[in-house]
């Protein structure tokens, strides 16, 4: 008997904490996993919840019990588990029954699967907060037909974190895989604020030798100003717990080796695609390709003897670097999120995705608060050059250049705070240095230039100096 108002499929981590959040927020919900096992184990384990949780052994037993036109959510791995439960669901489903894929997908996947013309309506929507976002409260993008979002937007507005002034942290983005690309986006820039925040512990670590409780104090002080952010709120408690085999700080038992499942690898190179500079997420990822590379960095060490040396600098120098990166870090990706929306023709609204990452999510900050306020201002303007964030920037890059300066001297490895520096430099240079560039490309290709003066002499004298 049809008596769920919605489905889940893939009771994984995400899958199992979403689906307690749906039915701790009123709704009746059916779930099933390919591991029968699961499935019950998850019923058995919903406590109080559990008359709203409905288990059910078979895809057909799902459908059936939920209440047309039926929603399913699809919390399965991204790739192809996603095409091959699409295609077990299409003879069971009716065509105004929607599949919302929630999964990490790419979004180029999403675009493909929403012009496929499956028998029934996709949504693509990207979910962020982790575990316990999905258990209480994630970010979420969708992304697909507004009547399709709208029939649905009552549970995923119930179940999202709220913004502190109670707007909650869920919204359409756009068109078909517009969704997943905002979270894309919101994975590349959480690479990237996880690195920065990694190169001002490393400084602080190796720099200033401080141990890791100072460190912890260090970022809870950080936390209760301008970066204030889920991101150094955990950095704080990282760097404050003990390990219970050997008593050591957490961070120094664990190796400087760190995975990735490919979210931010997907935004350096959707980058290159749109022309967007997005150099800090860039250098994050870099980053981590290097810091799988343990190996190679030992013989480097072994050859070079490369141990980065003490620097002059105070928290509050590196506090400012952290601002003035983080700034600059989100004013590439909200440019860039703007050239996805004009090349793709989805009218991204950028004030909007800095609101729905306000809460939830994993780049949850403060300072997104302010993001969200001026982008609504003013949203074809660069994030620098807002008012607010302009005078920010001022302030705090002095930090920011003795930090990558200093830094950079003693040896310290700082791609993303460097990163956002260069790119500030060019930002702020009206002559740069790519006259230099036109000038070679025509040499040797014939390749033209524009004049300064407008002179319509589109090719330079090389000839008398081959
Ligand atoms: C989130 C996270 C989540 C996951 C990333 C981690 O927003 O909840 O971004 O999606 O933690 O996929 O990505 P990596 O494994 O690539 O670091």
């Amino acid at each position: 008997m049809a008596q769920a108002e919605i489905g889940l499929i893939g009771l994984g981590t995400m899958g199992a904490a979403l689906a307690m959040n749906i039915a701790e927020k009123g709704f009746p919900i059916a779930v099933w996993n390919r591991t029968t096992e699961v499935t019950h184990r998850f019923a058995a384990q919903a406590g109080d919840l559990a008359p709203r949780v409905i288990p059910t052994d078979s895809l057909q037993a799902l459908v059936q019990a939920i209440t047309p036109p039926r929603a399913i959510i699809l919390m399965v791995p991204a790739g192809q588990a996603v095409d091959d439960q699409l295609q077990a669901l299409a003879p069971l489903l009716d065509a105004d029954d929607l599949v919302i894929d929630a999964g990490n997908a790419d979004f180029h996947d999403t675009n493909r699967r929403a012009a496929a013309g499956l028998p029934f309506r996709f949504l693509g929507m990207g979910v962020s907060g982790g575990e316990e976002g999905a258990r209480h409260g994630p970010a979420i993008m969708g992304g697909g037909d507004a009547a399709d979002w709208d029939r649905v937007a009552h549970v995923m507005t119930a179940i999202s974190a709220k913004a502190d002034d109670g707007t909650p942290c869920a919204a359409r983005m756009g068109d078909a895989g517009a969704g997943h690309f905002v979270k894309m986006v919101h994975n590349g820039i959480e690479y990237a604020d996880m690195q920065m925040i990694a190169e001002a512990y490393g400084l602080m670590r190796d720099g200033l030798t401080l141990e890791a409780p100072a460190i912890s104090d260090i970022f809870a002080d950080w936390n209760r100003g301008t970066l204030s952010s889920y991101l150094i709120e955990i950095s704080a408690k990282v760097t404050a717990a003990r390990d219970p085999h050997t008593g050591a700080a957490m961070p120094d038992v664990i190796l400087d080796r760190a995975g990735q499942k490919g979210t931010g690898r997907w935004t350096a190179i959707e980058a290159q695609h749109l022309s967007a500079p997005i150099p800090v997420i860039e250098a994050a990822v870099m980053a981590r390709n290097v810091s799988a590379r343990l190996d190679e960095r030992q013989a480097g060490q072994a050859r070079f003897g490369a141990a980065p040396g003490a620097v002059d600098l105070t928290p509050d120098d590196l506090e400012q670097a952290l601002i003035a990166g983080k700034i600059l870090c989100y004013a590439q990706g909200f440019t860039m999120i703007a050239g996805a929306s004009e090349r793709f023709g989805w009218t991204l609204d950028l004030p909007e995705i800095a609101r729905v990452w306000r809460a939830g999510c994993i780049i949850r900050s403060t300072m997104l608060n302010d993001m969200a306020d001026a982008l609504a201002d003013d949203p074809a303007r660069n994030l620098i050059m807002a008012p607010f964030f302009a005078d920010l920037i001022e302030g705090a890059l002095p930090g920011l250049r003795r930090v990558v300066s200093q830094g950079i001297a003693a040896g310290h490895a700082l791609p993303a705070l460097a990163s956002g520096l260069m790119w500030f430099d060019m930002m702020r240079t009206a002559r740069g240095t790519a006259n230099m560039i036109q000038a070679q490309r025509d040499f040797f290709g014939a390749h033209g230039f524009q004049r300064l003066d407008g002179i319509d002499d589109p090719h330079g004298p090389w000839g008398s100096a081959t």
